[in-house]
Parts: structure tokens; sequence; C-alpha cells
């Protein structure tokens, strides 16, 4: 009898707390900026992220919105170190992760720990901005956003989240989002391209939505250089 086979890409059973900075979220979502300044801009499953605190800085009106946004900065923090020690162990030597960009795992641990002490100090400060919520239900007014993020929740942690649950998360974020929304990556961590995406496509649930595989030019897990646009049809 063969073996099953192994997963090719980083394993996790649970969804991480791990952040990315502004700069990276740029480049993921090929971000101008602005375009957004002025107008209203959500990121969903925002987390230890320091996108937020800084494109606020920067003149943009970001409202982030997580689960983890109703316990306090000191009981993130250490969760913030211990998910970091395992992604950085996890993701040496992994042939489904290319590091052009970060050059090492100790380079990229410095751009993590960066977004979550930015974080941490901005929640602190500002907490107004972090809205305790979850996906498939957030607590938002109909159209109250021009763009929507969601980085690093949908289609990477396929283990923990159905199909159902994706075709429930996109009708509730266009449902907030007057304008567009846009998620990365379209890949698992296996760096294979989710099927739920073409499976969005033949969803009559989903017919008044268009969807839109946009090539960037960032990519550090493989196949991640993509993000997906979402708009109405009738727009
Ligand atoms: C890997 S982190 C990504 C953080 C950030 N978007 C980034 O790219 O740096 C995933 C985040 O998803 C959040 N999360 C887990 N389940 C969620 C749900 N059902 N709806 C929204 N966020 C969720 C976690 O709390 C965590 O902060």
């Amino acid at each position: 009898m063969s073996a099953p086979p192994t997963k090719q890409g980083l394993i996790l059973d649970r969804v991480v707390l791990l952040g990315r900075t502004l700069d990276e979220y740029r480049r993921y979502f090929a971000l101008d900026l602005d375009r957004w300044r002025g107008r209203a801009v959500l990121d969903v499953a925002s987390g230890v992220s320091s996108f937020c605190c800084e494109a606020n800085a920067a003149g943009l009106n970001v409202t982030a919105c997580d689960p983890i946004y109703d316990r306090t900065p000191e009981i993130l923090r250490p969760r913030c170190e211990a998910d970091l020690d395992l992604v950085v162990k996890g993701v040496r030597g992994l042939s489904t992760y290319c590091w052009s960009f970060y050059e090492t795992p100790e380079r990229l641990r410095t751009f993590r720990e960066r977004a979550y002490r930015t974080f941490l100090e901005d929640f602190g400060q500002n907490r107004s901005r972090y809205v305790t919520g979850q996906l498939p239900a957030l607590p938002f007014a109909d159209g109250a956003f021009d763009l929507s993020l969601v980085s690093y929740l949908l289609f990477a942690y396929e283990e923990q989240f159905d199909y159902e649950f994706h075709r429930r998360a996109v009708l509730e974020l266009m449902r907030v989002t007057r304008g567009e929304l846009r998620m990365y990556p379209v890949v698992s961590f296996e760096a294979k391209r989710s099927p739920y995406i073409a499976q969005f496509g033949n969803d009559p649930s989903l017919t008044h939505l268009r969807f839109e595989v946009v090539e960037t030019d960032f990519e550090f897990l493989r196949h991640s250089n993509y993000f997906l646009r979402v708009t109405r049809r009738n727009a």
C-alpha cells in the first residue's frame, strides 16, 4: 500500500498571530496609497500587522478588524513572539518560499518584529481604530468602506476554513464594501492556487460579483504574486 501524500509547505494547525508592515501590504495588493487617501479602508484579519498604524500615519483612513482586539497588548505580546518563532523555524529550508526579497529567515524576523511592535504600541494608544470582529459576520454598516483588504487568512488556511466559509466571507466583505475587495494570497501554504477561486466564478450566489486575479511583482510564498480583486458587476 502506498503512503499517503505528505504536505509540501509550511504546516500550521491554527491561524497564527503574525503581522506584516505597510511596505509589505503595498507590495501584496499593488496599493497606490495616493488613490486611497481620503477614502475609507478596512483591513480584516489585520491581527498584529502595522499596516493600520503606518497607513493612518501616511494620511489614509484605515480601520482594522480582528477577533484578537478584545485582548490587551500584555496578553498579545507573548503570543506574537511565540508564533513568530514557530513560523521563522517552520519556513527555513522549505522549497515553497523564494528569498529574493527577505534574503534570510533572520531578516524576515526583523520585518515581522517591527510590524508587531509597531502594532502593539498603536493598539495601546489608538484603540478606536481597532474593532473586534470576525468573518463571516462583520460589525460594520452596509457599504461603509471604499476598499477592503484581507491578507493571509482566506485561501492560505485551507485546512481551517472550507468553501462555505469563504463564500460567506466574500458576501459579507462585499456587504460592508462600496468599492472593491482585495484578498491576498490566492494560494495555500503549499503554494497551490486555491480551487475556491474557480468555484466562486461558478457559484449562483455570487453571480453579481466579478472576480479578477491580478498579478503583482512580489513573491515570497511561491505563486503568491497575485491578489484577488472583487467588484460588483453593475458598478
Ligand atoms: C496570519 S494573521 C494575518 C495578519 C495580517 N493580515 C497580516 O497579513 O499581517 C491572521 C489573522 O486572522 C485572524 N483571524 C482568525 N480567524 C478570523 C476570522 N474568522 N475572521 C477574521 N480574522 C480572523 C487572526 O486573529 C490573525 O490575527
